[in-house]
């Protein structure tokens, strides 16, 4: 008879964590409507893990998941949790999936949320999938994260309007754009912007480089231009000053920053979002545990989240040689 229970899934629950991003609402509300047309009950943690550590939850309902699909942000709202990184804490969040009586749980978020699932998933009996949703891109196994599109699109309409100043004044501008320690969101972003130059943790370009580029650009009549810059370079102020002195151009520098992971989600951030969730919860349904959903080659599949966690995902470089063809 117990055994007979174990194997029925009733009551899941959802948590956001991490970073936000464009789309953790339609994922919030795919995953509830779904799991409820499948008769399972849905609680929702909010603030990430904190609400795991603090017992913080709601009732998730096909009707109180109505009109945020196109909102940005998370009305579960996120946060970054220090204190599950303990084993301390992940112990109470396990504690508290047991005393709520969850079969499963749902962690939407990017790489840090997804390997806080893993160290969870050793601590509980309640099956955990993960959602990758992250503006970075930077999660191994899928093509792309909730959020991630959005975010390029947002930063190409500054982008695009930057052009405009940078012609009309004939300057260069660094653009600054997110993605932590890795260059996707910056790649992307340059490539779709027709960014002069971009710059990526992941390949080195000195700074003589840089300035050969600009001057033949400027030879050839380009006398302003875009560098798009990931964050993980490092100082995008100390390279203005350099290219200044060097190249002898005004230089001005934009950061995108925080605009990037809010706004309303894109109509891919929005069909990702709700792929993910109803896949997380055919998961779910099928009492496979310690998976992350995933896009591979246009399917929706899934992938054991410790492959996922452990593995790095390679940026694709050669799409930067492209971009430097096309911007001549
Ligand atoms: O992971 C998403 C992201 O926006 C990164 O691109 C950025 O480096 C980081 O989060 C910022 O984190 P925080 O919200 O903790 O300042």
């Amino acid at each position: 008879m117990l055994m007979m229970e174990k194997m029925i899934m009733k009551r899941i629950s959802l948590v956001t964590s991490g970073g936000d991003a464009p789309g953790m609402n339609a994922a919030i509300r795919a995953v509830t409507r779904v799991a409820c047309s499948q008769g399972l009950e849905v609680l929702g943690f909010e603030r990430g893990w904190e609400g795991l550590l603090t017992n913080t939850f709601k009732r998730l309902t096909p009707r109180n998941v109505g009109g945020i699909l196109h909102l940005g942000g998370t009305i579960l709202r996120t946060s970054r949790s220090p204190r599950f990184r303990k084993m301390e804490g992940i112990r109470k969040a396990a504690e508290t999936l047991a005393l709520n009586n969850i079969d499963g749980l749902v962690v939407a978020g990017g790489d840090g949320s997804l390997r806080g699932a893993l160290e969870l998933s050793k601590e509980t009996d309640a099956l955990i999938v993960g959602i990758p949703a992250t503006i970075d891109n930077d999660v191994f196994g899928t093509d792309e994260t909730i959020g991630f599109d959005s975010a390029v699109n947002t930063a190409i309409t500054e982008i695009d309007k930057i052009r405009d100043t940078a012609n009309s004044h004939d300057r260069i501008f660094i653009v600054e754009v997110m993605g932590r320690k890795r260059g996707f969101l910056a790649l992307t972003i340059g490539l779709t912007a027709g960014a002069e130059i971009i710059l990526v943790p992941e390949v080195e370009y000195p700074l003589d480089q840089i300035i050969r580029m600009l001057e033949k650009n400027a030879a050839k009549g380009k006398k302003s231009g875009i560098i798009v810059a990931a964050e993980g370079i490092g100082d995008t102020h100390k390279l203005l000053k350099q290219i200044e002195e060097k190249a002898g151009v005004e230089v001005r520098l934009s950061v995108t920053g925080y605009a990037q992971r809010g706004g309303n989600p894109t109509a891919r951030s929005r069909l990702l979002a709700n792929l993910f969730g109803n896949k997380a919860v055919e998961l779910l349904m099928n009492r496979q545990g310690n998976r992350m959903v995933a896009l591979l080659e246009g399917k929706t599949t899934s992938i054991g989240l410790e492959k996922t966690c452990k593995t790095e995902k390679p940026l694709d470089v050669s799409l930067l040689q492209l971009a430097k063809t096309l911007a001549t």
